[in-house]
């Protein structure tokens, strides 16, 4: 993957217009014509994914699910602890990323990995509780981001895991955490809007409130091609208290 792939997918992000009838539709559509290239291009701008994933505790022959997981690079994290789960659901709305990751899934001979097509707001595990949850730069994507988080708490067992990774925003008053100035309140929820991704300033408090906090880490990382700003995101570890 080279320059010619990056710019199929700059065209994407910055030009394509998304379109759709509902957010299944609309998520189709833009991943569509980017999927094969996705891996490569968001391994430089989806920071912190392998750093979270790697802190989780998998519990021999425990269950996880991986919600808005995409072309499911990220079990590519923990390839040596994948063989010692019991199952694990990797769970999106865009059929072109499963696809992808479904043939990840063949050729690393993980049988008891399954690609999902279904939305993070309502799906639940047929087999039960799980141990761990993750949501990997989707919230930002899922409207109804509330939805998803006390449908991840509901899946989980107590004591389970949640872990997230995302882009956000601080609120104007951030009392305990990190405080974001104007520009960067205001110019990160623009940019990111046209392709349907929305930094909030309300997922951290929203989770601090339903989980309790294991590890937090705030941050700001590179874009891929504009050398001169940082991109706030977060990394946050939780436990569900019985
Ligand atoms: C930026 S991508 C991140 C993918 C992957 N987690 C990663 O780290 O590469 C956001 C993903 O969330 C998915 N998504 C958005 N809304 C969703 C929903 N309601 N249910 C399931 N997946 C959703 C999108 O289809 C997309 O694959």
């Amino acid at each position: 993957m080279g320059f010619f792939s990056d710019l199929k997918i700059l065209y994407h992000l910055a030009l394509r217009p998304v379109r759709g009838k509902d957010h299944a539709d609309r998520m189709e559509n833009f991943y569509s014509g980017q999927a094969e290239a996705y891996d490569d291009f968001r391994k430089r701008l989806l920071h912190g994914r392998e750093e979270l994933y790697r802190k989780i505790e998998v519990p021999e022959g425990g269950v996880w699910v991986d919600l808005g997981g995409g072309t499911g690079s990220n079990l590519e994290f923990i390839a040596d602890r994948v063989p010692r789960l019991g199952r694990a659901y990797v769970v999106d709305l865009a059929s072109s990323l499963l696809k992808v990751a479904s043939n990840r899934f063949e050729q690393a001979g993980w049988e008891h990995v399954s690609a999902v097509e279904a939305d993070a707001t309502t799906w639940q595990p047929a087999d039960g509780p799980v141990d761990v949850v993750t949501f990997s730069y989707s919230l930002t994507m899922i409207p109804d981001w509330f939805a998803a988080i006390e449908n991840a708490a509901r899946m989980l067992k107590p004591g389970g895991q949640i872990g997230v990774v995302d882009f956000y925003v601080s609120r104007k008053h951030a009392s305990d955490l990190k405080q974001h100035g104007w520009f960067t309140r205001t110019f990160w929820p623009t940019w990111f809007a046209s392709d349907n991704v929305f930094p909030s300033p309300d997922h951290l408090p929203f989770l601090q409130r339903h989980f309790q906090t294991q590890w937090l880490n705030e941050s700001r990382a590179k874009v891929p091609y504009i050398p001169w700003i940082r991109m706030p995101y977060y990394q946050f570890l939780g436990r569900k208290v019985s």
